[in-house]
């Protein structure tokens, strides 16, 4: 990890609450304990009033997909349907979504799908500071435990979220970023290319320069 994106990467949990650091010997955890332990906190969390989202909440959405996938995909937070049902991208935008992972001969179950928020902020609005810090302690276990190799971030809120800027997306995108040491791509969130279809060209560029480091990895 570079230093920059390693002092970030502190300042982020260092904000987020995380006060100490561990340094223990990696863990190898077999398929069945990523999953047994990512159901286990699911429900640990499912109460949670760490912020004022819980006040909305029908359901966490933690997370679904793949645990043993060597990418995660990193959204934003729970929309309407999300909320309703519980699962990541089940949408309109999740709809467009499984699309553009067809396009790169990924399947949604091939791949670990989760948010920077696991609850709705209201009207979806973009969750503010305070509702991000407080969720990423649960986002940073996730990645613990799936250890994936590359991530694929959705969307602005999450790129300046998970890479500690307020660059712009153009600046984001096209480039490999690092997200606790592990590459990480941004592009477009659906629901932004289901706004304005001129962005869906860029984010087939960005869907192929991930897919071209993800294919690597296989
Ligand atoms: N938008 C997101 O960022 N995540 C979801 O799960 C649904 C919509």
């Amino acid at each position: 990890m570079s230093r920059r994106a390693l002092t970030q990467y502190l300042e982020l949990l260092k904000q987020s609450g995380i006060q100490q650091l561990y340094r223990e010997p990696v863990k190898v955890l077999t398929p069945l304990d990523k999953k047994a332990l990512l159901e286990s906190l699911a429900q640990k969390y499912s109460d949670c009033d760490k912020c004022p989202l819980a006040a909305g909440r029908l359901n966490l959405v933690y997370g679904e997909g793949n645990e043993n996938s060597h990418a995660m995909l990193i959204g934003e937070a729970p929309g309407d349907s999300e909320n309703k049902i519980g699962k990541p991208f089940v949408g309109a935008g999740g709809q467009l979504l499984d699309k553009m992972l067809e396009a790169i001969k990924i399947k949604r179950e091939d791949i670990y799908i989760t948010n920077i928020v696991k609850c709705r902020p209201p009207e979806n609005r973009n969750p503010n500071t305070e509702e991000r810090l407080a969720c990423l302690p649960y986002l940073v276990e996730q990645i613990q435990i799936i250890q994936p190799k590359i991530l694929l971030i959705m969307g602005l809120v999450a790129a300046q979220s998970l890479l500690g800027n307020t660059n712009t997306l153009s600046w984001h995108r096209q480039s490999c970023h690092e997200f606790m040491g592990i590459p990480a791509f941004v592009t477009y969130h659906p629901a932004a290319l289901l706004r304005n279809s001129n962005w869906k060209r860029p984010a087939w560029e960005d869907l192929q320069a991930f897919q071209k480091e993800y294919e690597k990895l296989l």
